[in-house]
């Protein structure tokens, strides 16, 4: 009996080698492409630089597109939570992000996560204004990261620096339990960006 436990145990892991030797990933395999990132070298069969620029944007998309950002760039004066769901109990970010009076988020949002309650935080946790939303398409995202009038006055240096170092932007890697972290590693996020601004910060067409 515990050979032939064995005997099968051995066959499976033999089968899950030769899938992957065959490039037919397992369904775990998949999750785990779906939450890298490519590195910006990965791009530099696009010769067409424009082409390459709006390509690398499309790539770091799949951070900016993530729940862990959108849910503070709602684009509707309420975080949302989880996958994406309003934010419960519902709040609302105000006047400056932090909150209306009597229920402002460092009520509850402390300067770390709190695991033991599940509780996501950070210093100067706050709710992005509404021109900053992240809950839409990527050319509509490219084109607001530009503009001046909807990015909070940055240039794109601003911008990069601003992925760079913002400590709410590096919290999304590291949610705490129960919260997927944004795709890939903050540093190839960073890296992504930087080639995009260094190609033209081109934008992808829009769907
Ligand atoms: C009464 C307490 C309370 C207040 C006030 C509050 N929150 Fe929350 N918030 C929570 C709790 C609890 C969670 C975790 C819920 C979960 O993940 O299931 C949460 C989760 C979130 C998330 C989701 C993070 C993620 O991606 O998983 C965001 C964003 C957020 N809050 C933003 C805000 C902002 C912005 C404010 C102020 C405008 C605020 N919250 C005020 C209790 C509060
Ligand atoms: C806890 C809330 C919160 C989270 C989480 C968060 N942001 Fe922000 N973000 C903000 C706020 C608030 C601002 C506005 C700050 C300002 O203008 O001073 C902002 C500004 C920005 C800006 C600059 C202006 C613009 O046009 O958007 C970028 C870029 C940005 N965030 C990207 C991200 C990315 C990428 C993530 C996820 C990896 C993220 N943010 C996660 C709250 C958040």
């Amino acid at each position: 009996m515990g050979l032939r436990r064995w005997a099968l145990a051995a066959a499976v892991g033999a089968a899950a080698v030769a899938a992957l030797a065959a490039g037919i990933a397992p369904r775990s395999a998949r999750a785990q492409a779906d939450a890298a990132l490519r590195v910006p070298d990965a791009f530099a069969s696009i010769t067409d630089r424009a082409r390459r620029s709006a390509a690398l944007f499309l790539e770091a998309g799949k951070v900016f597109q993530h729940p862990r950002c959108q849910n503070c760039h709602s684009g509707d004066d309420q975080p949302h939570q989880s996958e994406g769901r309003p934010h419960r109990p519902p709040v609302r970010g105000g006047a400056d992000g932090v909150g209306v009076p009597g229920l402002r988020c460092a009520a509850c949002h402390g300067e770390a996560n709190y695991d033991a309650a599940g509780m996501p935080g950070v210093a100067n946790w706050h709710l992005a204004p509404v021109s900053m939303s992240l809950r839409a398409p990527l050319a509509v995202i490219c084109a607001q990261l530009k503009d001046p009038d909807k990015n909070g006055s940055r240039t794109l240096d601003d911008i990069a620096q601003h992925v760079a170092t913002d400590a709410l932007v590096i919290w999304a890697w590291t949610p705490g339990p129960g919260r997927r972290p944004a795709p890939g590693t903050h540093a190839g996020f960073v890296a992504l960006m930087r080639a995009w601004a260094d190609t033209g910060a081109e934008c992808p067409r829009a769907p």
